[in-house]
Formats: C-alpha cells, sequence, structure tokens
C-alpha cells in the first residue's frame, strides 16, 4: 500500500460520502450482478447509511477510508459494533471495497488491520463479516487475517467468517 493513509472519513465531506455511498452500490453490483445490485438501494439510502455509521447517536461504527498520496480515496471500509442472540458484542465488517485501479496493492490488508484496531478499542473480542459464498478475493482476504467460515446460509449464497481477538 505504498503512500496510503488510512483516516476516518469525515461526515462534513459530503464528495466523500457521496463517493463512499456509489462504492456501496459498486459492491453489490460486482457481488450480486447489476440487475439484482445495482437498484436495490437509492443513492439517498445509501449516503445516508453512510451517515449513520458516523453519528454515534445513530449508530456505533465507523467508516475507514484509505487515501493515495494525490489525495483520491483508493477504498473503504465501514465497521460497526453489533450484538448476538446472547447479547454479546462484537464487531462487524459491513462491507469493504478497493477501487480496481487501486488493487492487490495491499490496501484492504490495511483497511481490515485498521479495522480491527478501532473494534478492538471499542472493547469487543470477536470480529465478522457476511459475503456471497463466490466471492473469491474477499473469502481469502478474510482468511489470511486469522477469520474461518463458521457460517453457511445456502439458501442465500452466503457465508459468514469470523475470528476471535487474542491478546
Ligand atoms: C476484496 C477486495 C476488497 C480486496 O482488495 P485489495 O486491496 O485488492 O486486497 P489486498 O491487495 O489488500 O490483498 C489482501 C489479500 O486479499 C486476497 N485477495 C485480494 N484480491 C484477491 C484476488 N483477486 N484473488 C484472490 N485473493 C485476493 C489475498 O489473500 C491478498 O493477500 P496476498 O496479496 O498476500 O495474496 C477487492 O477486490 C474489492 O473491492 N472487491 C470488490 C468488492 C467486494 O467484493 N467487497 C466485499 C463485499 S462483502
Amino acid at each position: 500500500m505504498p503512500g496510503c493513509v488510512i483516516r476516518a472519513l469525515d461526515p462534513a465531506a459530503r464528495e466523500e460520502v457521496a463517493l463512499v455511498a456509489e462504492r456501496m452500490r459498486l459492491t453489490l453490483v460486482e457481488v450480486l450482478g447489476d440487475e439484482a445490485g445495482g437498484a436495490m438501494y437509492t443513492s439517498e439510502w445509501l449516503e445516508d447509511r453512510v451517515l449513520e455509521h458516523l453519528d454515534p447517536a445513530r449508530l456505533h461504527g465507523q467508516v475507514f477510508v484509505a487515501v493515495e498520496p494525490d489525495g483520491r480515496l483508493a477504498g473503504h471500509t465501514i465497521v460497526r459494533i453489533e450484538r448476538d442472540e446472547a447479547g454479546h458484542a462484537f464487531g462487524l465488517f459491513s462491507t469493504t471495497y478497493v477501487a480496481p485501479e487501486s488493487r492487490r496493492a495491499g490496501v484492504a490488508d490495511a483497511l481490515i488491520e485498521r479495522g480491527e484496531a478501532w473494534m478492538r478499542e471499542q472493547q469487543v473480542t470477536a470480529s465478522q463479516t457476511w459475503t456471497a459464498d463466490s466471492n473469491g478475493p474477499l473469502l481469502s482476504l478474510f482468511r489470511k487475517h486469522g477469520y474461518a467460515l463458521t457460517l453457511r446460509v445456502p439458501e442465500k449464497k452466503m457465508v459468514v467468517l469470523s475470528k476471535a481477538f487474542v491478546g
């Protein structure tokens, strides 16, 4: 990830909020296909969803962006704290996206490390993510970071990957 800096997204930077929202849509298109993913949510809904993660009154979350030396956003990850059925809090990687021209350079690695550091700061001891069972790059990314497949939901073609933090 030569030269990229990871920082929290500023909710006042509306162009960046809009870009992250657009990339949430692109993630859905890339994972689910144009027809299913493209029209799933409106731009307004996606932008509000990004902002929700930056407003502690609405949700316990954060959005991290990877910024190239020239100021372009190379990618982002959206994280939040959720609770399982027993009431235990855990960290969730909601979505992670790197622009095609910035891929295979370690940007996602750095975003996952920053997201996990934030989760540890929130005192949770485990982390999780959901993805399509066919999303090879994402499965490989999280396995590299120590996540194991803990649930399959065949009817939705989705899987859950989980990791317990140690130390
Ligand atoms: C998955 C994604 C975030 C990876 O971003 P990236 O910055 O290219 O990833 P990195 O360069 O940091 O790679 C880290 C690890 O991820 C895995 N990986 C990344 N791209 C991969 C690919 N095309 N094929 C296989 N493994 C891949 C590898 O394990 C890699 O480690 P390595 O370089 O030591 O082999 C990116 O491809 C993407 O944005 N995809 C579309 C969006 C998406 O599917 N998001 C998840 C929705 S839940």
